[in-house]
Formats: C-alpha cells, structure tokens, sequence
C-alpha cells in the first residue's frame, strides 16, 4: 500500500502537485542532496571514485529536478525558507542551478586526478551551495 502511495506521488506531474507537496519535496531534495555531498566528500577522500562519480551524477539530476519546483505560487508558507528575490530573478536563479547541475557532471571527470581533491570538491560542489544561499535562501 505505502509503495502504491510512493508510485502515485512520483508520477504526478509538478502542475498537479498541491503547494505544500511541492515546498516540501524541494527541501527533502536539498536536505538529500546535503548528505550525498557529504559522502561524495568522505568516497573521494578514500579513493572510492567509482561510487562517488555515481553521486555526483545524482546530485546533477537531482538540482535539475529542482528547476521545477519553484513555480510562482510556491512564494510563502510551509515553512519555505526562499527568499522571494527567487521569483524576480528567475533567470539568474535557474542558471545557477544549471551550472552546480553540470559543475557535478565536470567533477566526475575532474576528480581523480586532482592533486587536492578537497580543494577540487569546494571549487565544484561545496562553492554551488555557498553562492546560491548566500542570496536566495533566508539566514538560518
Ligand atoms: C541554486 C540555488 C541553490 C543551490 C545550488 C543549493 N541550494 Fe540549498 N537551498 C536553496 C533554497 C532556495 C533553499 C530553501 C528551500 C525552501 O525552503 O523552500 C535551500 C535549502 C537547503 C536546505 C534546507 C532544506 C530543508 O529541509 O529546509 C539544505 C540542507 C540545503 N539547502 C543544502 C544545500 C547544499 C548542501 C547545497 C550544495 C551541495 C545546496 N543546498 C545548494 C538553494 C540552493
């Protein structure tokens, strides 16, 4: 029953979506995406780079997928911590998202011969967080 629930959820496309699930849905992704960038730091640190590439792949998708999920009326509420400066900069905000999106993609191919892979890791993972919150996400 649960699994049906999940599979019917996953399906919905975002314009069915209540504001709430879509609020909601957006932080669970972010929330997700910090622990991945956390055991993408801790595989590459111990060489494990075949499993780190494939998180780094998600994470890619993963910011892709949040390119949707903040449509106009998802502004306030539900504990959002979006700063409505999102929806007057839509542009700049989306090609944000893109370019930590496809700086994921680049670290796979970067990774492994990095002479200082912490240092690697801030320029194209840690520094993507770091930028966008400093401006579209409320002090927390
Ligand atoms: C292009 C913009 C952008 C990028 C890149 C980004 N974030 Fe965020 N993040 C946001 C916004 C906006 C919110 C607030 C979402 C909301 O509450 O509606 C947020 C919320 C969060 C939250 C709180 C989720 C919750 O449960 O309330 C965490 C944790 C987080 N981000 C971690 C990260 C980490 C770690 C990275 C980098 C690996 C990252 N984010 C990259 C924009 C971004």
């Amino acid at each position: 029953m649960l699994s049906l629930c999940i599979t019917v959820v996953g399906t919905k496309s975002v314009a069915d979506q209540s504001v709430e699930e879509i609020i909601k849905s957006r932080k669970a992704i972010f929330s997700k995406n910090y622990s991945t960038a956390k055991r993408v730091q801790a595989l590459s640190s111990n060489g494990d780079f075949d499993k780190a590439k494939e998180l780094m792949i998600e994470m890619s998708g993963n910011y892709k997928t949040l390119l949707g999920l903040f449509p106009e009326n998802t502004q306030e509420g539900f504990k959002t911590e979006s700063l409505p400066i999102i929806w007057l900069e839509k542009d700049s905000f989306n090609s944000l998202m893109q370019k930590s999106s496809d700086n994921m993609i680049k670290l796979t191919s970067l990774i492994e011969d990095s002479d200082d892979i912490r240092a690697t890791l801030r320029e194209f993972m840690w520094s993507s967080c770091k930028a966008c919150h400093s401006k579209y996400r409320m002090p927390h």
